[in-house]
Formats: C-alpha cells, structure tokens, sequence
C-alpha cells in the first residue's frame, strides 16, 4: 500500500474507520483496540444488507463504496475493509478513489498463512463472492507456487454468526458439511477467508484437529495498521483510551446484543442510519 502520498502526521487525531456487512469485522476491531489502545474508531455494518456473500461484483462495489463514503465523511485517518468479500471484490476501487490509506483482508492473512504452513498445503473458507472471486488462490499461488489449495464457500456461516448461533449441534453439523472435503484433503493450515468465521474459531478447530493451524486476518491487520501509523508518526496523541462509535443500518437492538456478547463490552450503542 504506498503510504508516501498520504500526510497522515496531520490528522494523527483522527479516528480509524471500518466497515463489514454485519457483526463480522467486529473480531478486526477486538483485535486492532488491543493493538492500539489509544485510537478511537468508527465501525459501520451494514446490517440491512448483509451478507453481501451472496451478491454479484457490481453490487458488492456499490455497497462497499458508499460504506467507505459514510465513513470517508467522517473525516478518518485510515480505512479498514473489514469484511473479505468487500476486499476480494472492492479494495482496489476503494484504494483509488480514498484519500486516505486503505487496508483489506487477503494480503494480511495470505502471508500470515504462508508463515504458518510447513507443507504448503492450504485451506481457504470463505463466501460464495469470495471463493468464485479467486483471488486468495491467485494470490497464494503467486506467492507459493508450490502449494496445494482446496477452497470452499461456507454460505450458512455468516446466518448463523449473525444470529448469535456460535456453538451447538446445528454449527457442528454445518461445519462438518463444509469442512469434511477440506479435512479429507489434509490441508496443514486453514485460511478463514471471511472475519464472521472466528467466532465459529473454537468448533471450526475441534472439527479440523490439532495438527491444522487455523489463520484469521486480524491480527495480520492490525500489524499493519500498527506499521503504517508507526511509518506515518500518525498514533493517536498519547493520554487517550481506545474508544469506538458504532453505525449499523439496521437491525440495532440485535446487534447492540450480539456486539456486547462478541467484543464482552457492555456499554456498545449503536446508532441506525441511512447509506447514499
Ligand atoms: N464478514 C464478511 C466477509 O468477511 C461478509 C460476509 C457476508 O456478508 O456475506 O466476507
């Protein structure tokens, strides 16, 4: 990401922003307000639309431009595509029209899986957009031509998230629908190519076995982020708490819910409002 043609020393105190099509990029934000404790941050999920998994390109650039607008309007320093179909579908039209750096999944988590992977043998799970886009196998192949990759899309996944359905019998059936081609692959590292999926991490892990290492991009990201403010001289003025604002576009009292279960903060309250 060229990170030269942006001052972003001059708007230090400004905050991060991040959209997902739901609940999903929240996993990104957990990550990053523990990474860096003293930005503040606005999340935007597009509740009214979600999943943007099952939807054609065109639509999915034009959901995730006008997310990128509403926060854009906001006045952040960084933006954080924090949902992979909008990454595999969007970020380099975001890239060129934002002015200011943009940060998506896949580079993040494709290197994090090629540091994991001893015998190049890798799984990526994600939505239908995400796995029909191909762009984590190109991007693995071109960074490991030598690896094996067996990818499948896992459409009930991101239902199930937003429906609070983490664990019990139902996700373990799922799982292993969508799963049991991968194990039988003996894939050594899984790529969990959509940010709803690490709240499925503790049964997607008991299905796979130890021996499988299971890679998410928030940690990858939240590196990066760290990197390119560090670059920057861009953190936020020293003294202040990590503090995020929340927009959804509907659905509120589920989400406020949901957001307090999965970030275990009590004092979330989002706020509806309308994209253009
Ligand atoms: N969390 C998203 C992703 O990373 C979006 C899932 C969806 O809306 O289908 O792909």
């Amino acid at each position: 990401m060229p990170t030269q043609r942006f001052n972003l020393a001059s708007c230090a105190d400004r905050p991060i922003g991040l959209f997902d099509s739901g609940l999903g990029g929240l996993t990104v934000l957990s990550e990053l307000k523990r990474r860096l404790p003293a930005e503040k941050f606005i999340y935007l999920g597009d509740t009214a639309r979600t999943p943007y998994g099952s939807k054609g390109h065109d639509t999915i650039v034009r959901y995730s431009r006008e997310c990128a607008r509403f926060l854009l309007d906001r006045k952040i320093k960084a933006l954080v595509v924090a949902c992979n179909t909008s990454s595999a579908h969007a970020l380099s039209e975001l890239e060129s029209h934002c002015p200011c750096p943009v940060i998506g999944t896949i580079e993040p988590a494709v290197r994090y899986a090629l540091h994991a992977s001893k015998g190049r043998r890798i799984g990526v799970i994600g939505t239908e957009a995400t796995i029909a886009s191909e762009v984590y196998q190109r991007r693995i192949a071109e960074l490991a031509p030598e690896a094996r990759i067996a990818a499948a899309p896992c459409p009930l996944f991101v239902p199930l998230v937003e429906q609070g359905m983490v664990d019990g019998e139902i996700v373990d059936k799922v799982i292993e629908l969508y799963l049991a081609p991968l194990r039988a692959e003996r894939i050594d590292t899984l790529i969990l190519g959509c940010t709803h999926y690490p709240l499925l991490l503790a049964r997607i892990a008991a299905f796979m076995g130890k021996e499988v290492a299971i890679v998410e991009c928030s940690r990858a990201i939240a590196d990066e982020m760290y990197r390119l403010l560090e670059d920057g001289g861009a953190f936020a003025p020293k003294g202040g708490a990590a503090k995020a604002e929340f927009f959804v576009t509907d659905a509120l009292s589920r989400f406020n819910n949901l957001t307090r279960l999965c970030l275990g903060d009590a004092s979330v309250q989002a706020e509806r409002v309308e994209l253009s």
